[in-house]
């Protein structure tokens, strides 16, 4: 079956857009109708006049556009596209970190499940966490959840002190310092480009850090030709296509696994993409109480962006 056809018909016939992440695999990127980051993505979700979202990402992704978009139908290709960093971020427990620091400011990555979003002041992305914290009066004390490493990046960039919660992504934390200063010895003309989920022996080598719309623009926009890039390989696809004369060398992972490829992203396929428009299902669905309580610190999140 020629399914990039058959996703175009339903496209039409569903009144639906197709919003992919950067991670996804490239051909389902070339059937979206807008790739983007974790932030773009939401602002493309608030904003659609289409009657459906398809949501080529993870969960939590397709749970911030229908928290944004409570009467739209929502649709993931699989729901069981997790993440690492909101799967060991569970609400119980997060309550219990919360209770233990009293009048903390609770500053929580996208990463994260509608419940812990629930119990949070204001949501961050990787490409708006420093302007965000920015914002909080000197005096308030912070807590940052669920990434340690994107918090670390953030106090440095700030000068914030903030309690941290212990989490981190299966994929940015297994990127080898080792491998990447070899890759460097090697490509002396080349630039470290790095997403703030790596650990920061890993960012102290690179010579741009953002989130990876940021590393995308900073490759169109810089001089150089070739660059190293540290995080998840799905990105170098449009990289390529952007830049089709520049060099792009993924950094490995330790041990040279295949672990600079997130198994949750690639749960989606083009098969699955293609049936859940067909059926209308996976959908995603949210309690109200549960979608209400998450609603005003995203809406926080999108106001501080802007
Ligand atoms: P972005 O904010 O760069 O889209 O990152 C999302 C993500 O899941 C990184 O691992
Ligand atoms: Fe989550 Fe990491 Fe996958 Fe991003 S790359 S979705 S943070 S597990």
């Amino acid at each position: 079956m020629d399914f990039e056809a058959e996703i175009q018909k339903l496209k039409k016939q569903l009144n639906a857009v197709i919003l992919a992440h950067y991670y996804q695999e490239s051909e389902i990127q070339d059937v979206a109708d807008f790739v983007g980051d974790s932030l773009a993505l939401a602002q493309q979700a608030e904003k659609t006049t289409a009657d459906v979202i398809v949501f080529c990402g993870v969960h939590f992704m397709a749970e911030t556009a229908k928290i944004l978009n409570p009467t739209k139908l929502v649709l993931l290709p699989d729901l069981a596209a997790g993440c690492s960093l909101s799967d060991r971020c569970p609400p119980g427990p997060f309550k219990v970190f919360k209770d233990q620091h009293p009048g903390h400011f609770v500053v929580t990555y996208v990463n994260s499940s509608a419940a812990v979003k629930a119990l949070s002041d204001v949501i961050v992305t990787s490409s708006n966490a420093v302007k965000i914290v920015s914002k909080i009066p000197k005096d308030k004390p912070i807590i940052f959840a669920p990434d340690q490493h994107l918090g670390r990046y953030v106090m440095k960039q700030t000068g914030r002190d903030m309690v941290l919660w212990p989490g981190s992504c299966i994929v940015h934390e297994t990127f080898s310092e080792k491998a990447i200063v070899q890759l460097k010895v090697e490509h002396p003309d080349a630039l470290v480009i790095a997403h703030p989920e790596c650990e920061a022996p890993v960012l102290a080598h690179a010579d741009y850090i953002g989130s990876t719309k940021q590393l995308l623009e900073f490759t169109q926009t810089s001089e150089r030709q070739k660059f190293i890039v540290v995080t998840e390989a799905g990105i170098l696809h449009q990289m390529e296509l952007k830049s089709p004369h520049k060099k792009f060398i993924p950094a490995p992972a330790t041990d040279g696994c295949a672990c600079n490829v997130c198994p949750f992203m690639r749960l989606n396929t083009l098969e699955k993409l293609y049936l859940c428009m067909r059926d209308k299902k996976p959908a995603l669905e949210l309690d109200p109480a549960l979608r209400e309580a998450a609603t005003q610190p995203l809406k926080l999140m999108m106001e501080w962006s802007r």
